[in-house]
């Protein structure tokens, strides 16, 4: 049996969730483009995301630009320290991410590590080239950025952003006087960033042009609380807290209280984004056992940050990184503030002092998440299906429902096609379809996950003009069982399952 994630990988191709990007001139690795099926779900993640980063809690959002000058990622680091250790071959000239290369032959992880550990676990463990078994060179340092130009001087040196969050701490002072010059102030975006990796892999989880969802809560480092806390600080999250010396690695389900007081997370503002990122992932049907949260341990921290809490979802790739909630402290503002010589200290009320407001971030990659839904929803055939199928939750689905007539002819494709108009016009995402069996249409609805299908059969033609209304039947994916519904409640009806995440008849 090939590991899962090949198999996911060819349906996720042949269904329409991802196309190899510029396939017909053998492009580069590292790019993906989203199918019909894929663009729907990615769409519909972010908007979880949006409801439970920006919506509900009532936080900002914005759009910012994805070409970002040189001073900027100066300003930020990325220009100096945003490398991978890279060795060349000295025969073929093929190049390797040295860590990965390590990595593969020991089974142990060597990020972050100096190039001097790294060429001395090359000679090691004896590395040769994979392609011509030639020597390998001494690592160098590889910028990920990818470079561009503004206008015609090739003196404007730019670069595609390489994360989302610098948008929000650029334009951070326009909007905290626009918002009432007023502490606690959350903006976060969902966009593309780009890295330019040395050898792409593992699909999704490692691409050269991804999409992050980021949020910055830019607040004042003497009120580190956070509104609502105590609604929500019995909730339990999974942590894997940081290493004591040589003691195992143990998971523990712990409440967000206690969490903090235990000083696994540094404060009640980084607890609540761990909640937020917690429920978003519940909220796509992601198992709650499959995940959990990393404590970074101190000596692994940059030298400006008070902790970091990485999300870590099992996947058969092993524990994939898909989030991080980092509390960055002033570092970017200040920064920001040194580089571009303005003043991005604010006066603060409460302490009757200017400062710079510290930043809690949490940052999710929308790409890694889809993988990992797509992972957790897929169900092999078996029990009832013949066909491999994903048991996607309906609020995130491709689409809620497909709507088919019984044959296509004798007035029922007519039927069919209005009332997929009038669902629509509802604002519900249908499809319709005539080709095939009705049996073949269930399956190819099974196989992007569309939690509804609904029929239009000759009862329905034959009720059409009867008093109470005419008839469909409504198909639940999971277990395929049938239920008729009246079309005028139909669209009420679909909501209503979404709602409640419905998906068996009983
Ligand atoms: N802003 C954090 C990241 O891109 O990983």
């Amino acid at each position: 049996m090939p590991p899962l994630h090949e198999r996911l990988m060819e349906l996720a191709v042949s269904r329409g969730f991802l196309l190899p990007s510029a396939e017909i001139y053998n492009a580069p690795g590292g790019f993906y483009d989203y199918g019909p099926a894929g663009a729907a779900l990615k769409r519909h993640i972010q908007e979880q995301w949006r409801r439970i980063f920006i919506t509900e809690p009532g936080f900002l959002e914005i759009e910012s630009c994805n070409v970002l000058p040189q001073a900027v990622l100066v300003a930020s680091g990325h220009v100096e320290h945003f490398a991978d250790p890279v060795t060349e071959c000295t025969k073929c000239h093929q190049r390797y991410r040295a860590d990965h290369l390590l990595e593969q032959k020991t089974l142990s992880s060597w990020a972050g590590l100096s190039p001097s550990d790294l060429n001395a676990g090359i000679k090691e463990h004896k590395l040769a080239c994979s392609n011509c078994k030639g020597e390998l060179g001494p690592i160098a340092w590889v910028n990920l950025m990818f470079p561009t130009y503004i206008g015609a001087g090739i003196e404007n040196q730019a670069f595609l952003r390489p994360e989302t969050a610098q948008g929000m701490f650029l334009d951070f002072k326009r909007l905290f006087v626009q918002q009432g010059s007023k502490l606690p102030l959350a903006v976060g975006q969902i966009g593309r960033s780009y890295r330019n990796e040395v050898s792409p892999r593992q699909g999704l989880i490692r691409s050269r042009e991804f999409s992050q969802m980021e949020l910055e809560y830019f607040f004042s480092p003497m009120q580190d609380k956070i509104e609502g806390f105590e609604k929500i600080e019995n909730e339990t999250v999974r942590v894997l807290p940081p290493t004591d010396g040589d003691a195992p690695l143990a998971v523990e389900d712990v409440s967000l209280r206690d969490a903090v007081s235990r000083g696994y997370f540094p404060n009640e503002i980084l607890a609540y984004m761990v909640y937020l990122e917690d429920r978003l992932y519940r909220s796509l049907g992601i198992t709650h056992g499959k995940y959990r949260f990393r404590v970074m341990p101190r000596d692994e921290l940059p030298h400006y940050s008070k902790g970091n809490v990485d999300l870590e979802a099992e996947t058969s790739y092993g524990f994939i990184e898909t989030s991080g909630i980092a509390y960055r402290t002033d570092f970017d503002l200040s920064q920001h503030a040194k580089h571009s010589k303005q003043d991005l200290s604010v006066f603060v009320d409460e302490e009757k002092k200017r400062l710079i407001p510290h930043v809690v971030e949490p940052s999710m990659g929308v790409d890694r998440t889809l993988w990992c839904v797509l992972e957790s929803a897929y169900r092999p055939a078996g029990n009832g299906k013949e066909w491999e199928w994903f048991a996607f939750p309906p609020r995130i689905a491709p689409f809620v429902a497909g709507v088919f007539p019984l044959m296509k002819k004798d007035g029922l494709d007519e039927l069919a096609q209005n009332l997929t108009a009038v669902l629509r016009a509802a604002g519900l995402e249908v499809y319709y379809s005539q080709s095939g069996s009705i049996g073949k249409r269930y399956a190819r609805a099974d196989e992007i996950g569309v939690p509804y299908c609904i029929t239009i059969d000759y009862e329905t033609k034959e009720k059409a003009h009867e008093a109470g209304g005419p008839t469909v039947t409504i198909r639940y994916r999971d277990d395929g069982q049938q239920e008729r519904v009246e079309i005028s409640e139909l669209a009420a009806k679909l909501l209503q399952l979404v709602k409640s995440d419905k998906v068996r008849k009983e």
